[in-house]
């Protein structure tokens, strides 16, 4: 099987019983959730948005919310060791534990989703408070993560209801041009990835739009092969990835070990502005992964004229692959905890509305390098 590309998109094709607006938040467990929120503030420009603790009657938990434009995470950590949150991290590290999707009414996504083979991870829940009202459900997906989905059509808050405004006016800092979520991606166990994109297409009404196998993406030593789902109207996308044979271990494999099972690998992040955006986060810390420099000696033969000057795209490390609508620019990061496990994409698309094979290539062959420096290859 060799690189697949479905055709495009046509909403009017799919039976769109579970209507996406998109992604609301993506929550992350981690072990020190003040600490990881000026983490997220200070080197990718985040600004405080809303908090729940102690302080506002939640008595197990401590949650920051913090926002770029309509990206919005919330980091949670558990206030005692007893707690399904400490189990979490204690079991995969930080990483994230809600992809949360935007929808007009939760109750019925809940309904639709458990009835067609979801496992139930919260019955719709009404929550209010002097802002209004929001409905939130949830089901599982792969490993220990989960889908909530979030109707919020009659809330006026900061955030969720639970949660107090919450700023500092002594930091703030400027943001980067971070936009929306583009797509999550998920790494899956051995020959999973079939049974995550029937659960895609069957539960939530996904489409898989391209797909590609162990030949398309691996090295002489490993090997991987991603599928991309995508809802009907484009705004949620989620790669499933699994790991291939090789003669060495595959990173997905890798990544598998450090969480402890299956997860998210990465959260890709759109900007309008890849190079000021990229230049911002590099200013602010935020460390990528590189690609060799030969990597842009044939760049412009492989995906024709592009809008932007080559020199900033060369210095700064950014790839650059086309699909058949259009191209796009790419640059990822490397993992955000010491756990070999989730990173972040930096994307700007002009046009294309899937993804490239040379930079899923490159990025696999620029995380085999930093396996292999870590001695798990
Ligand atoms: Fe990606």
């Amino acid at each position: 099987m060799k690189t697949t590309l479905a055709n495009s998109l046509n909403p009017a094709q799919t039976a769109d019983f579970l209507p996406l607006e998109g992604t609301d938040y993506v929550e992350f467990y981690v072990g020190n959730a003040k600490q990881a929120a000026h983490f997220y503030m200070s080197a990718f420009g985040f600004k405080a948005l809303a908090y729940a603790g102690p302080e506002t009657g939640v008595r197990d938990r401590a949650s920051y919310a913090v926002r770029q434009h309509k990206l919005t995470f919330v980091l949670t950590t558990p206030l005692r060791g007893e707690n399904p949150i400490a189990d979490h991290i204690y079991k995969h590290g930080d990483g994230v534990k809600a992809l949360s999707l935007r929808v007009q009414d939760a109750t019925r996504a809940w309904e639709e989703t458990t009835k067609r083979g979801a496992l139930s991870y919260m019955e719709p829940q009404r929550m209010e408070d002097k802002d209004g009202e929001v409905v939130i459900s949830g089901i599982h997906t792969y490993g220990d993560t989960v889908h909530l989905f979030i109707e919020r059509k009659n809330y006026g808050g900061a955030f969720l209801p639970g949660y107090r405004a919450w700023s500092n006016p002594h930091f703030q800092p400027t943001d980067c041009g971070l936009l929306y979520v583009d797509h999550c991606v998920g790494n899956v166990g051995w020959n999973q990835m079939n049974k995550w994109v029937t659960f895609y297409e069957e539960v939530l009404g996904f489409k898989n739009i391209l797909s590609f196998d162990d030949e398309d993406i691996s090295t002489e030593y490993s090997a991987l092969m991603s599928k991309v789902m995508s809802s009907g109207n484009g705004y949620v996308k989620f790669p499933i990835n699994e790991p291939a044979e090789g003669k060495k271990k595959s990173q997905i494999e890798e990544y598998l070990d450090f969480y402890n099972g299956e997860g998210c690998q990465h959260v890709a992040m759109a900007t309008n502005d890849i190079v000021h955006t990229v230049t911002e986060l590099k200013k602010r810390g935020v460390e990528f992964l590189q690609v060799p420099t030969s990597y842009y000696d044939t760049l412009l033969d492989r995906v024709g004229s592009i809008d932007e000057d080559l020199t900033p795209l060369k210095e700064l490390g950014i790839l650059v692959d086309r699909d058949n609508e259009g191209y796009l620019l790419q640059l990822f990061t490397k993992p955000v905890e010491d756990r070999p496990t989730l990173f972040f994409e930096i994307i700007q698309r002009k046009g294309a509305i899937s993804f490239g094979k040379g930079n899923f290539k490159a990025l696999f062959e620029a995380i085999e390098r930093e396996q292999e420096s870590r001695g798990n290859l």
